[in-house]
């Protein structure tokens, strides 16, 4: 495990990065109602990942300085920034994989170091001062049931019985200025470490940090093992301790550098409505409901602080690039660690929302290779929730490409013999396809890969070779430009 100095665990090192590399865009003036997750979305569609990073100063009824932050590590550039990364692999997204897993390959997880100062210490609201709303919170999409301060956040709890702290992305709507509330969904750590409290009829402590350093947050989003720490594994990623802080009320850590940072409690006993939020599946699904309220008691803030945000939406969107690009490492992982052999690639595309459609490249092997890899894919982290169609194709086809995997569908398999249809999986109240409380979805495998049998006696692939194109290209140089 090496150190790497270059990943941040301060937002505005990041942002000199991003800026020194042309990719910071500051936006004046633009209202948090609404035109905030517009403007963002709009450029997106039309850039996708050659979109900027948006900073939103001046908002309309706030002091410059209250900043919002929208597509923190949206762009092959800001993502290998963000993970510490040669800038100049950015434009190859295999050389980039490889390189992350080859650092994940030897990560240690590294426990934070408590330290008692840091700039998000600046300031302090307490108790009767607290106001949640004094930060331009956007509603970010035009449908959304209200305004969201959490969004490309860290939500911080601690199981009552293992002590473990858990550090999770999860949507945290304000409900007035003293209060907010959260959508946990089912399995998810954060919910099974509240629900522990809550059942038990006990307050859950809670620390969520909506202005967030690139290396939480990676961490945040990263679905881990139930016995690691995401502070842990963010140290592991940087290689030297993440600084944390512990708040007065809870104790519980949080990074020193952090630029918005909420403490309170989660109630056993009153709920408060939650949503509709547009969601990842592009979607407002899930419609409003009861969820517990949750009571802030601190706030703690850097000097022109920035709030951190992340609206999903239908795809492309300002924070889809990352998330397809961390899920395709973590599946890759998964399949490894199933003791599965001759993996070759794996993409999680924008397209299916980064969990839907997921594209895996093997060398076959043996008989039912396919199949094994795409119902063993098709159930573990990070795409056992919520998957739906998992294609499996053979490595002379690029699972980055979607004309390639579409192509191999079309020419490899047979919708008979070649689908495999998995019922009551793991899914969630956010699939557009699930109703009523049982939260199952069913899924497909496509085994798109030539069949076993016949890769001696196949067509052959009416494609230039390497060496033919190799030889135009040089003696007609004009022609390639
Ligand atoms: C921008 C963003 C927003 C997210 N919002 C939610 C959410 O509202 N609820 C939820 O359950 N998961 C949400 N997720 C997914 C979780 O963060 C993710 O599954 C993570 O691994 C959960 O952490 P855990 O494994 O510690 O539970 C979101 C992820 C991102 C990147």
């Amino acid at each position: 495990m090496t150190r790497n100095d270059n990943i941040q665990t301060d937002l505005r090192e990041f942002l000199a990065q991003v800026e020194a590399g042309g990719e910071l865009q500051k936006v004046s003036g633009a209202h948090w109602d609404k035109e905030m997750g517009a403007v963002t979305e709009v450029l997106y569609r039309e850039k996708v990942d050659k979109s900027p990073l948006l900073l939103f100063d001046a908002v309309p009824g706030y002091a410059p300085g209250m900043r919002c932050l929208y597509g923190m590590l949206g762009s092959p550039l800001r993502l290998a920034l963000g993970l510490g990364m040669d800038p100049e692999k950015a434009g190859d997204r295999r050389a980039m994989l490889d390189l992350y897993r080859e650092r994940i390959k030897t990560h240690e997880p590294v426990p934070p170091r408590i330290v008692t100062t840091g700039p998000v210490l600046e300031n302090i609201d307490r108790d009767d001062d607290v106001d949640i709303l004094k930060f331009p919170v956007p509603v970010h999409h035009e449908l959304d049931g209200g305004r969201y301060i959490g969004t490309a956040c860290g939500v911080i709890t601690r199981d009552p019985d293992t002590g473990r702290v858990n550090v999770g992305t999860y949507r945290v709507q304000v409900a007035d200025g003293k209060t907010a509330v959260s959508y946990i969904s089912n399995g998810k750590q954060g919910r099974i470490q509240r629900d522990k409290y809550l059942s038990a009829g006990k307050p859950c402590p809670v620390v969520i940090v909506v202005g967030i350093d690139p290396a939480t947050y990676i961490a945040a989003r990263y679905t881990l093992s139930d016995n690691v720490c995401e502070f842990d594994w963010a140290g592991g990623l940087t290689g030297r301790p993440l600084e944390c802080i512990e708040g007065e009320l809870t104790g519980l850590p949080f990074p020193s550098h952090s630029e918005i940072v909420l403490e309170g409690e989660i109630s056993p006993t009153e709920t408060v409505p939650e949503g509709p939020f547009g969601e990842w599946t592009g979607y407002y699904a899930g419609g409003a409901r009861p969820e517990p309220k949750i009571d802030i008691k601190r706030v703690y803030y850097r000097d022109n602080p920035i709030l951190t945000c992340a609206a999903s939406q239908k795809p492309p969107h300002s924070h889809l690039f990352e998330r397809c690009f961390i899920r395709s490492a973590g599946l890759l992982d998964s399949l490894e660690g199933a003791g599965i052999p001759d993996v070759k690639g794996v993409w999680v595309h924008q397209a299916g929302s980064g969990r839907t459609f997921v594209a895996v490249s093997i060398k076959q092997r043996y008989y039912g290779h396919a199949n094994q890899v795409g119902i063993v894919a098709s159930q573990v982290n990070p795409i056992g929730y919520v998957g739906r169609y998992i294609v499996v194709v053979d490595d002379d086809i690029d699972p980055t490409d979607i004309n390639d995997v579409i192509w191999a569908m079309g020419t490899r398999s047979d919708p008979k013999t070649d689908f495999t249809i998995l019922d009551r999986n793991w899914s969630s109240r956010l699939d557009t396809m699930v109703t009523g409380d049982k939260l199952y979805n069913s899924r497909v495998v496509i085994d798109a890969c030539i069949p076993y049998e016949r890769i001696e006696t196949f067509p052959k692939v009416a494609q230039t070779s390497v060496e033919l194109a190799a030889e135009v290209r040089a003696k007609y140089p004009d022609v390639f430009g």
